[in-house]
Parts: structure tokens; sequence; C-alpha cells
């Protein structure tokens, strides 16, 4: 059988070649193209254009990124300990401003400055321990990107675990944007329990919000669930109170790009107006978020920054020609942040938070803390 696209890696540090490659989601679904990417202004792009996207797979990346920008900036000619206070110096000066640029991709996903403060820790920990090399202290750097990859796929069957057991055989699950393994590095979040389930012989029926202006839904998770062999059914944004009201829907799995202390959850642009449909029709709604999409130093989700984006996304892009009057204004915020008190649950890998999340989130910090 040749690939499917879930036999690609979302992001794949080629660290002989100091390049990452990823697929490039823009192209998707009617070409698998991968590119290959090397420069700081490459890496902002990737992000910004959303060649690579989704909160943890931009965190992936981003590490990946500061690692190598980090390596590139050159290891001293005299890489010994007499030199070491003036290299680390250098060092940490190309750091910061590698990592203050590349956060500036895209403001609301807390895993992009999740990842860069992680890696900043390990870096400023480096530098107070002497015996260490520039070249052992990009190394340690490559060890903490490698290992942000891999707990992310640890992390996602985990939350795969814990949204399975909230639901049964034969349920019909409606899902939002793309939290899928494109979003990820394997299984995604919210569509971790649909890929588990499928292993397992749920028979889920899912449908898929096509997700406008961009069309994550249509063009990605309706992509890579029916590669995998799932029954998907594709539907308008503006569909889903139906399907809820004639019962075909018995759980809402989303993802999130920040989630504050209090619940509150920001997700793509549409989400906040399904969570209202389905407390209205009595369906659970779920968020799935990885503990790097909480963001426990916010109290609400007002707090949260919201990504503005142009307004040809919504007035030319999709169609054969503009569909919209020239010179009209656009409203288009690319997340909205759907109130606590619309949540049912809020699924991570370390258990299933409920109300009051102030507390329960916090348990959730305390198990990681254990573990
Ligand atoms: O603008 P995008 O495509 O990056 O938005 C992605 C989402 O809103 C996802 O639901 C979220 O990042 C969670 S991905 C596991």
């Amino acid at each position: 059988m040749g690939k499917t696209i879930l036999d690609y890696e979302t992001a794949e540090l080629l660290d002989n070649v100091n390049k990452i490659r990823i697929i490039d989601q823009t192209q998707l679904p009617g070409r698998i193209e991968c590119i290959e990417l090397e420069t700081a202004k490459q890496f902002w792009d990737a992000i910004y254009l959303l060649q690579v996207r989704g909160a943890p797979a931009i965190g992936v990346f981003a590490g990946f990124a500061i690692y190598l920008l980090t390596k590139e900036t050159g290891l001293p000619k005299e890489d010994t300990r007499e030199n070491r206070a003036e290299n680390f110096a250098a060092l940490r000066d190309a750091f910061e401003k590698k990592k203050d640029y590349l956060n500036s991709s895209r403001p609301t996903a807390v895993n992009l400055s999740w990842a860069l403060r992680r890696m900043e820790k390990v870096f400023l920990s480096c530098g107070e321990n002497d015996r260490l090399t520039m070249r052992e202290i990009v190394e340690r750097l490559h060890e903490e990107c490698v290992a942000i990859r891999d707990e992310d796929v640890e992390v996602c069957r985990r939350i795969g675990e814990n949204g399975l057991a909230l639901v049964k055989p034969g349920d019909g699950l409606l899902t939002h944007c793309n939290a899928g393994q494109l979003a990820t590095i394997r299984y995604g979040t919210a569509t971790a329990p649909m890929y588990l389930g499928h292993e397992r012989g749920y028979n889920f029926h899912i449908y898929c919000d096509e997700t406008r202006p961009l069309l994550q839904g249509g063009r990605l998770t309706a992509f890579e669930l029916s590669s995998a062999g799932m029954d998907v059914t594709l539907e308008c944004d503006n569909m889903s109170a139906s399907l809820m009201k004639t019962g075909k829907v018995q759980a809402v799995f989303v993802g999130c790009d920040r989630v504050a202390s209090n619940g509150d959850a920001a997700n793509k642009i549409g989400t906040s107006l399904l969570a209202l449909a389905a407390k209205h029709y009595g369906v659970p709604f779920y968020v799935c978020a990885p503990t790097s999409t909480i963001d426990m130093s916010l109290q609400t989700g007002d707090e949260i920054p919201i990504e503005q984006r142009k307004p040809e996304e919504v007035t030319e892009m999709w169609y054969a020609k503009r569909m919209a009057p020239e010179g009209i204004k656009v409203y288009n915020p690319a997340f909205d942040v759907t109130d606590h008190t619309l949540i049912t649950g809020i699924v991570t890998e370390y258990g299933v938070a409920r109300a009051p999340y102030t507390e329960s989130l916090r348990e959730i910090f305390a198990k990681k803390d254990a573990e």
C-alpha cells in the first residue's frame, strides 16, 4: 500500500543538515508536499502562514527551530573554560533574540512560548554550569527539543485513553477545526479518542465541521480521519446544531490553544458557538488539552490574546472570484474563548478536569508535579 498522510511526520528535525522538514499544510488535501526549512525567517513564516499549525505542533516546531538557530550561531573557535563567560554571553544574546523573534509569529497558542521557555530554562541552567562547553550546551538543547517531541506523542495517547472512557461504541462524535495528527506529532488531541476507538473497533460516526474561514476541518481533519479509514461526514459549521437536534451527536471533542486557570478555553473561531448549541441540546462538550496548553498564569479567558487575521481570508480565499463587496469591513479573529460554564470536562493527559476548574486544574498540575 502507498504512503498516506498519516505516514508523514508533521514536523521532523533533520539534524545532520540543520533543517526542519514539515508537511506544508496549506497545500492539503490536494497535494502532500514536504518542505525543508532552515532560516529564522522561514521558521517564522511557516508558523504565521499556517504551513505548520495546531498548538502542540507549533510547540514542537519551535523547540526544533530554537535549537537549530542556536547551533547555527556557530560554536566559538576557542570553546574552552578560559573563554567560557565571553562565549556564553554571546550565545545567550543570540538565543534570546531568536527566541523573541519566533515567539512573535502567532499570539494565541501558548505552546509556542511554553516550548521556547522550556528550551530557555535548559539553556540558562547550562549557562550556570561552568564545566559545560558551548558544544555541550547546544547538545543539551538538542536533547530537550527531542524530548518535547517524544512527550507530545505520549501525552496525546494518554488524552486519547482518557477521552475514550467518556464515550461508547457506535457514538456520533463531532469535532471542529483540526486538533488531529496534523496539529501534533501523532494521534492529535481531540482526535486521539477517535484514533484509539478506531483501533479497538468502536465504529464511531465522526462529524467534522468545515471550519470557516481557513477550512482546517474540511481540508485537514476530514482528510486525515478518512485516510485512517474512519466513518467521517463533513458538514458546514452552521449545520452542527441541526445534527445535535436530531440526536446524531453524543459528544463534542475539540482541541484548544490556551486554557485559563478558570477553565475558559481559546480554540478555533466557532468553537464557542458549538459549545452553546451543545449545552442547549444536552450534548457533552469536551476540550482536549495537554497541560502544555493550560496557562495557569491567566485568571480568565479575557486575558488570552486573540490573533486577528487578514480580511482576504473571509472575502476571497477559496472562491473563484472575490465574493464580498470591495471595501467591506471584515471581522476575522482566528480564535474565540469558550466560557468554562459551557465545558463538560477538560481532558488532559493526567485525567479529566471538571468544574470548578480553578480547583480541578490545580489538581491536574499537582498530579503532573508528583509524577
Ligand atoms: O489556526 P490553527 O489551525 O493553528 O488553529 C488550530 C486550532 O484551533 C486547534 O484546535 C488547536 O490548536 C488545538 S490542536 C491540537
